[in-house]
């Protein structure tokens, strides 16, 4: 992730604009999501800290899960494999010397093997996009974790300025997959089906057995 990341334009009408709005709703709500609220302001404790990573974990292993067994992306310019968060996470719980994740919540059943090319690169638009505001988050552990280093908080820092192009060509791809009404709507209803996915992770409290940590 790097901050040249959300200074890309974004004309009105575009597929990802499309995206956005219809996504803006349950967004928002996870702004005021009492574990994220307390990571942003800088207050979260660290078994709370590591109880959101494990909800993230939760959510972009079933993501990587179902991208894995869907369509081949790379006629778009995709590689999901070098996309996948989940190296980023386990890392950080490492470090943390927490547990990995050993008890999946069922909720993840819910999310569908994408059956499209356009749902594929819908489901990409919310693991991808949900970094967009990684880098302040992770600035705001600095008073629980080491201040400068990136230890604890890989998953939130990211991949450095590669990220920037790989939203970037992500983003490039959503418009030419946009071009065509029924794949916009394929994609919105996939990044839909995402963000309730992840929504239903981070109120997992009480499913994972690394919630005793
Ligand atoms: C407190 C937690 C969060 C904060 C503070 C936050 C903040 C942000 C910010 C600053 C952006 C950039 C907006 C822009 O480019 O103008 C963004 C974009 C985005 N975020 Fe979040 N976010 C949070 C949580 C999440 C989560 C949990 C998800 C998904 C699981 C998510 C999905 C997205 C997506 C898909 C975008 C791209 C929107 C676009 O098309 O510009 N965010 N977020």
């Amino acid at each position: 992730m790097d901050d040249t990341v959300q200074k890309q334009p974004m004309p009105d009408r575009s597929a990802r604009d499309g995206l956005r709005r219809a996504t803006d709703v349950i967004h928002q709500r996870l702004h005021q999501h009492p574990m994220l609220r307390r990571l942003a302001e800088g207050s979260i404790s660290r078994s709370d800290y590591i109880a959101l990573l494990h909800r993230f974990l939760m959510f972009h292993e079933a993501v990587e899960d179902r991208l894995h067994r869907g369509p081949d992306l790379s006629e778009h310019g995709i590689d999901v494999a070098e996309r996948r968060r989940s190296p980023l996470l386990h890392n950080d719980l490492a470090d943390l010397g927490a547990p990995a994740m050993i008890a999946p919540s069922p909720v993840h059943q819910f999310l569908l093997v994408p059956g499209s090319a356009a749902a594929a690169i819908g489901y990409l638009y919310v693991s991808e996009g949900s970094r967009l505001g990684g880098l302040g988050l992770a600035r705001s552990l600095d008073g629980l974790l080491a201040p400068g280093s990136t230890v604890g908080r890989s998953f939130l820092v990211g991949y450095g300025p590669r990220h920037g192009a790989m939203w970037r060509d992500l983003c490039d791809a959503i418009e030419r997959m946009g071009a065509a009404d029924e794949d916009r709507d394929t994609m919105i209803s996939a990044a839909m089906g995402a963000f309730a996915l992840f929504e239903a992770c981070i109120e997992a409290r009480g499913t994972l057995l690394a919630e005793t940590v």
